[in-house]
């Protein structure tokens, strides 16, 4: 039978009934279709199966096409996107990649453990007992910041304009509220002076930490441009970011909403720290999608032709819930066993998140620490909303530690 055409796979509507329950809305979809296209010409696949389009050579990295399509071909979030490692494909991307990769090494992430653990202890303690506090600003986003900044050597006195710069530009990854154009490029200008001053800092006196040996590891490697050097530093800052604050917040209230799985972790932090985020990061996805990937040639996938040059995103808030995979997806299960070795949610392929390690320590060491000194904590509301984006943003949390 002949491949069906793009246009009669249903559309995707951004609005109120996808934006309430995007889980629920996705679900409908996908029982009605493998893949969804969204108005400006995406295709969304929605099975988990899917995700190996995500590493295949019939596809390529999405590169600067969605800021052509916004109008921005100059400026800060156009040299930003042309030259970092996310939206780059190949020689160049590999030429990026490698020295972030080389000195950002899985087992030195690992090792942050134990300073993620302090650091949550220290902003936990205090508040213990102190009523509701804003856990989004006050926890959640804390501990990527200045674990980051301690990565990098930032002085703490540093970190409020720090986070006021990871605030701004963090938005420069997905799609740009262009009335908000302009604020996001002062910030990058002056986020790009500062990261390009540690740099030369390094360069004038070594110290043994990451940034001195990412200079070095730039230095031998096959010529990447200051531009490129500074940005894949700004990459990692960003790409930490909210994902990691927003999936501290979700994966706590999903769990404080499941008292007796909240009690079981409670009794063993240690032993289910890791399934807790694991089942976390599927229920509710903080990426909603991998970064689209672009048909290199004419795909068909599940019956459906995708010309060529279409970009295809495959949806995480669907593939993660995906009942050919997970039993009873639905289900928010800490004790399931049915997680694929490779979480989805960091990607996959060349692009493959490189702060799997770092995320999972810091996700990981909080939630425990918040077990271990505060069983008796409390959400306060529902769990909190997110707003639709690739990066999926928490809205209000408020949480009561006790
Ligand atoms: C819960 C937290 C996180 C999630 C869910 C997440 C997810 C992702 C995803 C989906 C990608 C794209 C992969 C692809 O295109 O196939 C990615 C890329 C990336 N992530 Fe993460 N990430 C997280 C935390 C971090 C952290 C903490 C860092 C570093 C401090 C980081 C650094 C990066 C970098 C540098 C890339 C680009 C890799 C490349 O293009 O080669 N991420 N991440």
């Amino acid at each position: 039978m002949a491949a069906r055409p793009l246009s009669e796979a249903p559309e995707f509507a951004f609005g109120p009934a996808s934006d309430a329950n995007p889980h629920e809305y996705l679900k409908a979809m996908r029982e009605q279709a493998p893949i969804a296209r969204t108005p400006m010409g995406i295709v969304l696949a929605l099975r988990h199966r899917h995700l190996e389009l995500v590493t295949s050579d019939a596809t390529r990295q999405l590169e600067t096409e969605t800021k052509v399509m916004q109008g921005i071909t100059s400026g800060p979030i156009w040299e930003m996107t042309r030259t970092g490692m996310l939206f780059a494909n190949g020689e160049t991307h590999a030429r990026r990649r490698a020295p972030v990769a080389k000195t950002f090494a899985f087992k030195l992430m690992d090792a942050m453990r134990p300073a993620a653990a302090a650091l949550a202890a220290e902003l936990i303690e205090p508040r213990i007992g102190a009523g509701p506090i804003d856990f989004v600003n006050e926890i959640a986003a804390q501990i990527p910041a200045r674990i980051i900044a301690d990565i990098l050597g930032i002085p703490r006195s540093d970190l409020p304009v720090f986070m006021g710069w990871i605030a701004d530009t963090a938005e420069s990854l997905g799609f740009i509220d262009l009335k908000r154009r302009e604020q996001i490029e002062k910030s990058l200008v002056e986020f790009n002076d500062y990261v390009e001053k540690l740099l030369n800092d390094r360069r004038a006196a070594p110290r043994e930490d990451f940034l001195s040996e990412y200079v070095r590891a730039t230095a031998s490697e096959d010529a990447l441009s200051e531009a490129e050097v500074r940005t894949q530093i700004l990459g990692l800052i960003l790409a930490g970011s909210d994902t990691t604050r927003g999936s501290l917040c979700l994966i706590l209230a999903h769990l404080l909403r499941h008292p007796q799985q909240w009690r079981a972790f409670c009794a063993d932090p240690q032993g289910l720290k890791k399934a807790v985020v694991a089942e976390g990061l599927r229920y509710d996805p903080i990426v909603s999608g991998v970064p689209p990937r672009v048909a290199l040639r004419d795909i068909e996938l599940d019956g459906y032709l995708i010309p060529a040059g279409t970009p295809i995103a495959v949806s995480l808030i669907s593939a993660l819930r995906d009942p050919e995979v997970y039993a009873d997806p639905d289900r928010f299960d800490i004790a399931r066993t049915d997680h694929p070795r490779w979480h989805p949610i960091f990607g996959g392929g060349a692009h493959r998140c490189l702060g799997e390690a770092l995320a999972k320590a810091e996700m990981e060491e909080t939630l425990a620490v918040i077990a271990r000194l505060a069983p008796n904590t409390q959400l306060i509301g529902d769990v909190p909303k997110c707003s639709a984006g690739p990066i999926r943003q928490v809205g209000e949390m408020r949480v009561a530690f006790a």
